[in-house]
């Protein structure tokens, strides 16, 4: 890969109106990040001295998500591909090296992908990424020439009969030399079908210019553009898809990988078993010889080596388990520490709390952990067992080895080696 400095332009300023939504297209998620991001990350890899992402001027939310990874360039009005990239250019005076220029809304494109393309900079001046879809339908048109270099880029809607006919598209993602770019994207006109600045002009006075322009090939799945909302889930399939597949190769056995929903960032160890239906948010972390079982909800939870999880079980973010614990069916774990080899297996809600080692919670134990206005924790300490159907109205303490008996519902801290019950007494009376 040739080592010249390297600027990124992402194109980010479309309307996306077939989304039909109030969010902007580019922050729609796949495997739980937006779109844009995932270009971004793509190109990031590259160790680019720049990336630039050009918006609209309605785009505050983007700009907000943005910021901090990326300068934004301004496009006030949307007049084409080619028209769009001068905000970005107008950030790129005094730039000296390789540009790549790529689209928002194809989420799915690798790094490896991108330096592929820069490589060949060392012998052409520009390269496309061009793809042979199975429906061509409306992509612009690779037009190559003898020695298989690039002629033109005809646009779908400007195509005549046999420039139709070639299967070989348009991707959208170019990579260009600055000098070529910034020399040319001047003479680039709207006189077309669509009244547009087309960035695609370039091949063609890249040529004029008597340079070289090149291309290289992606596997269609990789270069998907997202614009609606059935598009927006074949991404998401060919994405989950790749993590599935990861997960497997490193080592976690998936029953039903196509049930199982991950999200961009879910690390998973070896030995890890998931059955059917599992969903991952954001933010899991999975160590070694963990068993998820079925119709599991997990997000922004840490799970230590042989914990073993569900069925039906809900961790929701902030949640450390230790090694060895058990969660049952129908329990919720909610910004709560839980100690190794303790169990909560059935019924049970668990939030704001922190739990020690050998703790037995019962079935249907309730941390009560709001009042209505305020959060209050609980504590239950080492070896303390908590009989059934028990209310612990926070802030409360459980000492050491304590035992709580079922149907109590304790308002006050227990000291250590305690027995407490709180029960009406049984009153026995004939029917009559
Ligand atoms: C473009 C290509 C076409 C290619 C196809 C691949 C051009 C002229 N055509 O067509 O050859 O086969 O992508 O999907 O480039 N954008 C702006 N500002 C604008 C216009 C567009 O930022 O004024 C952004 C959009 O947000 C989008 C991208 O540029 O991310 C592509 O624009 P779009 O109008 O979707 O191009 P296509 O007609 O699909
Ligand atoms: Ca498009």
């Amino acid at each position: 890969m040739s080592k010249k400095d390297l600027a990124v332009i992402i194109l980010a300023a479309g309307k996306g109106t077939r989304m039909k939504s109030s969010l902007p297209k580019v922050l729609h998620k796949i495997c739980n990040k937006p779109m844009v991001n995932h270009v971004i990350d793509a190109s990031k890899a590259l160790n680019p001295n720049k990336i630039i992402s050009v918006i609209n001027s309605d785009m505050q939310e983007i700009s907000d998500n943005l910021k901090d990874i990326s300068e934004i360039a301004i496009q006030t009005e949307q007049l084409g591909t080619a028209h769009a990239v001068k905000p970005a250019i107008d950030k790129l005076k005094g730039f000296e090296g390789n540009i790549i220029i790529l689209y928002a809304d194809t989420p799915l494109i690798k790094s490896e992908t991108l330096s592929q393309m820069i490589g060949k900079l060392d012998e052409s001046s520009l390269c496309v990424l061009g793809f042979t879809p199975e429906d061509p339908a409306e992509y612009g048109r690779l037009i190559t020439n003898e020695n298989d270099y690039l002629q033109e880029i005809v646009e779908f809607k400007d195509a005549n009969e046999d420039q139709r006919m070639v299967g070989l598209c348009n991707s959208g993602v170019i990579a260009i030399t600055s000098d070529s770019l910034f020399k040319l994207i001047d003479k680039i006109d709207n006189n077309n079908a669509k009244g547009e600045y087309y960035l695609t002009d370039l091949v063609d006075l890249v040529n004029q210019d008597n340079n070289k322009c090149s291309y290289i090939l992606a596997d269609e799945n990789e270069v998907l553009g997202v614009n609606n909302r059935k598009q927006l889930s074949d991404a998401e399939y060919l994405a989950q898809s790749r993590l599935r597949e990861q997960a497997m190769l490193s080592g976690a056995t998936l029953l039903d990988p196509e049930t199982v929903y991950f999200s961009h960032d879910t690390k998973i160890g070896q030995d890890v078993t998931i059955e059917p239906n599992v969903f991952f948010g954001l933010g899991v972390v999975i160590a070694d010889n963990v068993h998820i079982k079925a119709n599991s909800h997990i997000e922004g939870t840490k799970i230590a080596q042989n914990c073993i999880i569900g069925p039906f079980a809900r961790l929701r973010p902030n949640t450390n388990l230790q090694e060895n614990v058990k969660i049952g069916n129908f329990v919720e774990v909610k910004k709560s520490d839980i100690g190794k080899a303790s169990k909560v297996n059935h019924l049970s809600y668990i939030g704001d709390s922190s739990l020690g080692q050998n703790v037995n919670v019962g079935a249907g134990t309730i941390t009560c952990n709001y009042d209505g206005k305020n959060k209050f924790k609980t504590q239950i300490q080492d070896n303390a067992f908590i009989g059934s159907n028990t209310a612990l109205v926070a802030p409360v303490t459980i000492g050491e080895n304590s035992l709580i008996g079922a149907g109590s519902t304790i308002t006050k801290d227990i000291e250590n080696n305690m027995l407490a019950v709180t029960r009406a007494k049984l009153v026995k009376a004939n029917k009559g």
